[in-house]
């Protein structure tokens, strides 16, 4: 059943674009500093498969949701979600899960801007040659300088903000598409550039059999800090969770999806073009892209002979040492900072883009005034990521509310209130709004939507595709999704709340 509703916002030029800009989304620093290392540690190609399983089982039905939503609705993800709820008979209380989704993106919004103007820091670093011939301890103790200074960080975050808001407010053509038509291919050659570097390097085999090697046991047996596996009175070892969780975590984080994104990415689709082929391209080109960066960065990390990291850690502490030691390490790091940069942006334009048109749409104003309101809200509240980064912790970021309420003599509150206010954000986002959001997605296109529309927008033309889809999303998604769920709120709380030391 036809909707006949049309986008007043913009539209792609074709299938290629609306590629480019879902992948440049689902590509970001996690793809680059998390996922080589975790598939390292937990079994190299064992982990790849199982993971592959998730990202199509979890991850593909709820991204093709996303896209039936925006592309029928063809508003912003609250008001789409409130048409479609009125369209299905159903509550339009619907539409406050389009008001979660965007609040989400902007929430991760706020932090990624702070990590990727440090990014953005560490290029010029590395150009000017800044760790030409230093120590371990000296490139550890650079990044201690340069994040206990607040303004530097600020003014960073500034900049980033600013480049994300002047392409955002350009529009779906001449923003959006101009942007990822260069971004997103860079991105891929310079990985590649890396990687042949990696080749000519000694440990391209170490590095790759790091990734690759196949090694059931570390997927599911578990070890200990130091890394052996744990054999308990029995003598056999012992079997863990973990590494299957990571799997499902990773495949549905690294899609980008429940911000909201994909939706208004659907906003501007074409009716004729594929959502079940494109979706699956986008799935494939995000994890390839993942692999390559393995492949670039850790032959580089293992022939220096530097150790496995993820996160800030590898980039700015463990990184910067191969790239002082190393002829024209100030040209290969830049061009690998560039890529982290690239990525990060092509993210965050899709975390800004639903706020934006959100604000369009209910205020009526124009692109640029709702870049301005929804960039520099993102940016205020980004400041509490500065100051975490700097080594305040949520107490001393508000302390003026906590003396009022003298909070700290409350035994959780005071836990809480020690944890720096980056991590209670990324926390309430990556391990509620996320996994909620999703699941509701998943809900509501399943299980609300009636099926002609939601077959009527697949327009697959093999029945098979339909069918499957529908299976993965009324039941095998959301049960999956819970479990993730369960288990990060599991693993946070015991991480933060219930074993850290009272000071
Ligand atoms: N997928 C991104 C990464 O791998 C991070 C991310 C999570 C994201 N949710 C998002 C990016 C939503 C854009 C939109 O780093």
């Amino acid at each position: 059943m036809a909707s006949g509703r049309v986008s007043h916002l913009g539209e792609w030029s074709g299938g290629m674009p609306f590629f480019l800009a879902a992948t440049g989304a689902a590509v970001g620093l996690g793809n680059i500093w998390k996922f080589p290392y975790v598939v390292g540690e937990n079994g190299g190609g064992a982990f790849v498969l199982v993971y592959l399983f998730f990202v199509f089982v979890i991850g593909l039905p709820v991204f093709m949701s996303e896209i039936i939503i925006g592309r029928r609705g063809r508003q912003s993800p609250y008001h789409s979600l409130y048409i479609l709820a009125s369209e299905a008979q159903h509550s339009r209380h619907w539409a406050k899960l389009g008001g979660l989704v965007t609040i989400a993106g902007f929430l991760i919004l706020s932090y990624y801007s702070v990590v990727a103007g440090q990014v953005m820091a560490y290029s010029v670093r590395v150009a000017s040659s800044a760790f030409v011939g230093m120590s371990a301890d000296g490139v550890l103790n650079t990044y201690n300088v340069f994040r206990s200074n607040p303004e530097t960080l600020l003014a960073w975050h500034t900049v980033f903000i600013v480049v994300v808001c002047i392409v955002v407010s350009r529009g779906v053509k001449k923003g959006l598409e101009a942007i990822v038509k260069i971004t997103v291919p860079a991105l891929v050659i310079m990985l590649l550039l890396l990687m042949v570097y990696a080749i000519y390097n000694h440990s391209f085999l170490n590095g790759a059999s790091y990734l690759f090697d196949f090694d059931f046991k570390k997927l599911i047996y578990a070890r200990d800090v130091a890394g052996s596996f744990i054999i308990d009175s029995s003598g056999s070892y012992q079997f863990t969770f973990k590494g299957i969780l990571m799997a499902m975590g990773h495949a549905f984080f690294t899609l980008g999806l429940s911000v909201g994104a994909m939706m208004v990415y659907g906003v501007y689709l074409d009716r004729d073009i594929s959502i079940g082929k494109t979706t699956f391209f986008v799935a494939i080109a995000d994890t390839s892209i993942a692999l390559l960066a393995g492949l670039a960065i850790f032959p580089i990390v293992f022939a220096y002979g530097l150790s496995a990291a993820q996160g800030p850690s590898l980039v700015f502490t463990t990184l910067p040492i191969a790239f002082g030691a190393m002829y024209f390490g100030n040209v290969i790091g830049s061009l690998f900072f560039l890529t982290l940069f690239f990525a990060a942006l092509t993210s965050a334009i899709a975390l800004l883009e639903p706020s934006v048109v959100w604000l369009i749409e209910r205020s009526k104003m124009t692109r640029v005034q709702a870049v301005v309101w929804a960039g520099g809200a993102s940016w205020f509240v980004g400041i509490i990521s500065v100051f975490a980064v700097s080594g305040a912790n949520l107490r001393d970021t508000i302390f003026v509310i906590t003396d009022f309420f003298s909070i700290s003599d409350i035994d959780l509150g005071h836990r809480i209130f020690n944890l720096t206010g980056f991590q209670v954000i990324d926390g309430i986002v990556t391990l509620v709004l996320l996994p909620v959001g999703g699941l509701l997605i998943a809900v509501f296109v399943g299980w609300i939507m009636s099926a002609e529309s939601s077959r009527y927008e697949l327009n697959a033309k093999n029945p098979w595709v339909y069918t499957t889809w529908r299976i993965l999303v009324r039941y095998i998604s959301p049960a999956l999704i819970l479990v993730i769920f369960a288990a990060g709120l599991f693993e946070w709380v015991n991480k933060y709340l219930l074993y850290q030391p009272v000071l």
